[in-house]
């Protein structure tokens, strides 16, 4: 194999200036940068990133989010300010999180055109349109250099393109005319399948390895994990994350379910143990994600931490977090490897957080749990053909870091009268804790809600002290089940593929998912052609759908509101109403279908249960105890009135520093950017950005100077405007 070489020129601006034994990183390159940064910081293998760059989505290839720079500290982070801001001129929001190598800033714009910025100015140098706009969540690029050619590798939609670094232009030898379609290649038709990337690929020496986003329902493609020749574009290896026949692992499944499945997909991003070769690869759930009457048993390997050589894509060890997954329990963000202390011994770790708010803190090199997981018993399902595993891996340390049982006794407080009417709605609901199966005949509270717990911001660890900060939503959603619709009327179709999101009466879950009320008074038809077919951001593209069944949902939509009856969000299932008929599809059908995802929101869309709605959360991994946790996020109006800090729903990651600061955005509602002390939790500076800064930022040095950058995009908040802009901070000059 070619090895790469790193050493000609040197990608990390360092500066000694900055830290004082940044000089020794100088001649160190993409490779050789971690293995030097814990020479310095006396880490017991290749984990830290250099100083001065930020060179890999997640500040280093094992996911630390942590940088040596300490030019930015406690005594003078006060006086940051506004170094320089750059407008992609898009709305939408984004999560990207950038790079910077060698004084240039790589990025995407929110419709996924990758940029290449001056980190020092906010300049752009380029720009790249591949002519199609992304939607959705594109967190960012990778880049890849070996001697004086460097490539940045960025997503759209279904392709993978290479471009050129210093131009942004194609490399037309790679994959086709530049580009690889990540439909091919996993054994199904590719014209049927839908896989984007919505977290950069990892490289590992001349190899980008690639997860992707797959649908969520019935026809979904498979989360097959694959590695790339970054020069050429040719397919390397595959893990099937759904085993066939044979293959390790297929005996957690009935034969041949699989052949019918999709997901169990690595949708997060990954880490890299770059000198033990080995890449630790998050999965998500099996699609469909919300009855698993047709495969019955663990299902391997989704929802697991998988431990892959990254040479060859052979498995190592897996660690499953949820068995037989049935609440679309994904593992959210990419792990993040460190050393901790356990008595004498120092032991390289790998710790994963979870939507359901754990953290899973396992030995790197065998998956072995660090603090005893007790499997523990939960109740099975009464929805026919529904088999549960019959216990569930619950850490015994460190504690969650949500809340896990939603008890009367926990609802709102806000008002007298959103209490009232929390209490009258949640005696309706089943609340048991984690790992209670939805049912056909009232809603189960999932708490955290579908969107954690932890998220796809990910968490960072100061590699020094092992200790961890991830923030957390915490708030309630509720899901159900309801009896497949028979029949082929365009109903029937809408209820199968569309309802788990967009809700039985169309009024989705706003701002996340949006309402389809009135939508065909709205949207022009080939709009919602369009929408239907390709998907758009979280939504899938639906290519198993035939053109006569697309047809029949736009006509659907286009249907008279009256007919189609509103259903507010935790309300009644709608009834069937007027059926233009569709043509059956050839995926098949579950027989129980999910009635969607809903918040549990009081009548003034605060969430329903009392503060608070959102936390960052420092825990030492050693010792599995928390330093510290603290809210975070406000409603503006709120705090206007005196409520203390409720903390709020919350989307994007921490960075911690060397100089003991964590920054975050990630607040959906008060669009503020902080600075927490790392030591305490408490809050020392922040500044108010022009969208909400749902997005990892970044922080690097370029000339001597330090900068944080966050992208801003906002769109979160209802009603909100949403943007796309780069913020960078820095001390005055
Ligand atoms: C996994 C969840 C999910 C499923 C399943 C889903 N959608 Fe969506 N849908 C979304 C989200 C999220 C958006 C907003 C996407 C964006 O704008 O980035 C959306 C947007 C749309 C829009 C555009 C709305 C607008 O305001 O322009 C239409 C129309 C739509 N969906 C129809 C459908 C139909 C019809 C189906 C079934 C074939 C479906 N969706 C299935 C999540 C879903």
């Amino acid at each position: 194999m070619h090895v790469t070489d790193y050493t000609s020129v040197d990608p990390f601006d360092t500066d000694s200036a900055l830290t004082s034994p940044g000089w020794l990183c100088r001649t160190h390159a993409l490779a050789l940068a971690t293995l030097c940064a814990c020479a310095l910081s006396g880490c017991a293998k290749a984990d830290a990133p250099a100083t001065g760059a930020w060179a890999v989505y997640g500040g280093n290839a094992a996911q630390q989010r942590y940088s040596a720079l300490t030019q930015i500290d406690r005594t003078n982070v006060t006086r940051l300010a506004i170094a320089w801001t750059y407008d992609t001129g898009e709305t939408g929001g984004f999560q990207v999180s950038p790079i910077v190598v060698d004084g240039v800033l790589y990025a995407n714009t929110p419709s996924h055109k990758a940029i290449a910025l001056d980190a020092a100015t906010g300049v752009l140098k380029w720009k790249f349109d591949p002519g199609v706009d992304g939607r959705g969540p594109n967190r960012g690029v990778t880049y890849w250099r070996s001697g004086n050619e460097a490539r940045v590798f960025a997503a759209v939609e279904q392709s993978l393109y290479a471009l050129d670094a210093a131009t942004g232009i194609p490399i037309r030898s790679f994959g086709t005319n530049g580009a690889i379609d990540l439909r091919r290649d996993l054994g199904r038709d590719p014209a049927m399948q839908s896989v984007r990337l919505t977290s950069p690929g990892i490289v590992y020496r001349d190899l980008i390895i690639v997860g992707g986003r797959v649908g969520e329902g019935d026809g979904a493609s498979p989360g097959d994990v694959r590695a790339y020749d970054v020069r050429s574009g040719q397919l390397k290896w595959t893990f099937r994350t759904l085993p066939r026949a044979g293959e390790p692992g297929a005996d957690s499944w009935p034969a041949g379910a699989v052949d019918a499945l999709g997901g169990a997909n690595n949708w997060a991003g990954m880490a890299l143990d770059e000198a033990r070769g080995i890449v630790y690869v998050p999965t998500g759930s099996v699609a469909p994600d919300f009855y698993g009457g047709a495969r019955a048993g663990d299902n391997l390997f989704a929802n697991s931490l998988v431990a892959l050589e990254a040479a060859t894509g052979q498995r190592l060890w897996h660690y499953q977090v949820v068995h037989h997954d049935i609440w679309d329990r994904d593992l959210p963000s990419p792990p993040t490897l460190l050393t901790v202390t356990r008595g004498s011994a120092r032991i390289d770790a790998v710790a994963q957080t979870t939507k359901h708010g754990f953290v899973f803190v396992l030995n790197r090199e065998t998956g072995e749990p660090l603090f005893p997981v007790v499997e523990t018993p939960f109740p099975p399902s009464a929805v026919p053909g529904e088999v549960t595993a019959k216990t569930q891996p619950v850490p015994s340390k460190p504690a969650p870091f949500a809340r896990q049982r939603l008890t009367a006794d926990m609802l709102t407080t806000r008002t007298p009268e959103a209490r009232a009417w929390a209490q009258a709605e949640f005696a309706k609901f089943r609340s048991e804790g984690q790992f209670v199966p939805f049912a056909l005949d009232r809603d189960t509270v999932v708490f955290p809600g579908f969107d954690g717990g932890a998220e796809w911001g990910g968490s960072a660890v100061d590699p020094r002290s092992g200790v961890l900060f991830v923030n957390a939503n915490d708030i309630a959603w509720t899901g159900g089940l309801a009896p497949a619709p028979t029949g082929e009327s365009a109903r029937a179709l809408y209820l199968t593929k569309c309802a788990a999101c967009h809700g039985d009466g169309l009024a989705g879950a706003p701002p996340q998912i949006p309402s389809l009320v009135g939508i065909g008074q709205k949207r022009p038809a080939d709009q919602l052609t369009q929408v239907i077919r390709a998907g758009a951001g979280r939504m899938p593209a639906n290519p198993d759908l035939t053109g006569e069944q697309v047809a029949a949902l736009v006509a659907f939509l286009q249907a008279p509101p009256p007919a189609v009856p509103a259903v507010a969000p935790g309300g009644a299932h709608g009834g069937e109403t007027a059926p233009p008929a569709a043509p059956p599809s050839s995926a098949p059908a579950s027989r129980y279908r999910f009635t969607g995802y809903r918040k549990f929101l009081d009548p003034d869309g605060y969430p329903a249960v009392a503060p608070p709605w959102g936390t960052l959360n420092a825990i030492d991994l050693n010792t599995g105890e928390y330093r510290w946790s603290v809210p975070l996020g406000e409603y503006p109006e709120l705090a206007a009135r005196g409520v203390p800090t409720t903390g709020t729903e919350n989307y994007g990651g921490p960075i911690v520093t060397a100089s003991g600061l964590v920054f975050i955005g990630a607040t959906n509602y008060d669009k503020k950017f902080r600075a927490f002390d790392a030591a305490t939790g408490k809050v020392l500076w922040e500044a108010v950005l022009p969208f909400s800064g749902n997005a990892t930022p970044a922080t690097y040095a370029v000339g001597g100077r330090q900068f944080v950058v966050i992208p801003a995009g906002g769109g979160k908040a209802r009603g909100a405007a949403s943007g796309g802009v780069y913020v960078a901070f820095a001390l005055p000059k």
